[in-house]
């Protein structure tokens, strides 16, 4: 067999979903296959350097079998690591990536690879849309959340002072790799934060896998888990790629959950714990009003707890409402609100602002 044939076997061998999005990528999946990562670059970038853009935390986790695997693909492979945490993902470190591009004269030809969690993933896919007008980029994501909503869709971008993620670039990486063993050095914390997008995913679209994960204990089942989150995501992605109209429907939560995140200045709370916040305060108020199948926010503050998310705020609802008005994604003249009718299923809202008041029963 050759060596191309090898390679070709190689990544046959890997579960793939494939995205069909305006620039279509697979997204590969399994355990352990960080060690496939130049062979999976390889066969879609033939440049000469590829960049690893990571965080210090991630750095001593995984960069080395990244790195090896680029080299052994045949790569000038060097390294950017910045300080983990939200605050890094500004105009602070991306500008010292630019940079670091240019010392190392990456061209258009080569690749980027974003190795990590969201903040690595996202900027590393807004370097990738802007450094040279753009080149490859690849998402090596590592958190939950990362694995199962981040890393697809191309939504990249940084945050500003004025709000996170302000300034941004739809761009599709040219492959995702998502190898499952890096979930196991997470702590309890951080896979809660990624778990709540599963739970909004099911609740949004698939009551099959909001039972899977119900009752919290289906660590057997992750890689299903996985790659169910995936295919929800990558064909609302296919049907919707600039957020038009049924993306908008993965932001079930983050009216409130984004508001929640504000109002703590982005700190002492998760994205994953504001958004359960988010899901259970909607729910609520939709079964009150009817809007919804009775029930179906004590399921599901009943599967938020099982895995270990929040149900509740002590933040009023009043200062809940102003800080949503401040969300980019709202309308000039209104608001989207996403509810769910039962589980698998919701529906978007277009509502004016004394409509949205009276919703929340201001
Ligand atoms: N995280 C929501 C989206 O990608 O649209």
């Amino acid at each position: 067999m050759n060596k191309n044939t090898n390679v070709q076997s190689t990544i046959d061998k890997i579960d793939k979903i494939h995205v069909n999005a305006s620039s279509p990528y697979d997204i590969f999946i399994g355990k352990g296959i960080l060690k496939n990562s130049g062979t999976i670059v390889r066969k879609l970038n033939k440049g000469e350097n590829a960049v690893i853009i990571t965080d210090d935390n991630v750095d001593k986790l995984y960069s080395q079998v990244v790195l090896d695997s680029l080299k052994d693909a045949g790569y000038k492979v060097s390294k950017f690591v910045f300080p983990h945490g939200e605050p890094s993902k500004s105009h602070k470190v991306l500008m010292p990536i630019y940079e670091f591009l240019a010392e190392h004269s990456v061209t258009r030809s080569d690749v980027l690879i974003g190795l990590g969690g969201g903040i690595t993933g996202d900027m590393t896919g807004f370097a990738a849309a802007s450094y040279l007008r753009g080149l490859d980029f690849v998402q090596i994501p590592t958190t939950l959340l990362a694995q199962v909503d981040s890393s697809v869709g191309g939504k990249t971008g940084i945050d500003i002072a004025a709000g996170k993620n302000l300034v941004g670039a739809f761009k599709q990486p040219i492959a995702v790799i998502c190898d499952i063993n890096t979930l196991s050095t997470l702590s309890q914390e951080i896979f809660a934060d990624g778990m709540a997008e599963v739970i909004k995913h099911g609740m949004i679209r698939s009551e099959k896998l909001f039972d899977m994960v119900f009752k919290g204990d289906f660590d057997e089942k992750i890689l299903d888990v996985v790659k169910q989150n995936i295919l929800i995501k990558a064909r609302v992605v296919e049907n919707d790629e600039k957020e038009k109209g049924e993306r908008m429907q993965l932001n079930f939560g983050h009216t409130l959950g984004h508001a929640i995140e504000r109002y703590y200045n982005y700190t002492s709370i998760t994205h994953g714990q504001a958004v359960a916040i988010g899901m259970s305060i909607f729910t609520n108020l939709a079964e009150r009003q009817g809007l919804c199948e009775k029930g179906l926010h004590e399921k599901l503050c009943k599967c938020l707890e099982n895995n270990k998310l929040p149900i509740k705020t002590n933040i009023n609802i009043e200062e809940l409402y102003e800080f949503s008005l401040k969300d980019k994604k709202r309308l000039s003249n209104g608001i989207n609100i996403i509810l769910c009718t039962n589980v698998g299923k919701c529906i978007t809202k277009n509502l004016t602002i004394n409509e949205y008041k009276k919703f929340l029963q201001i």
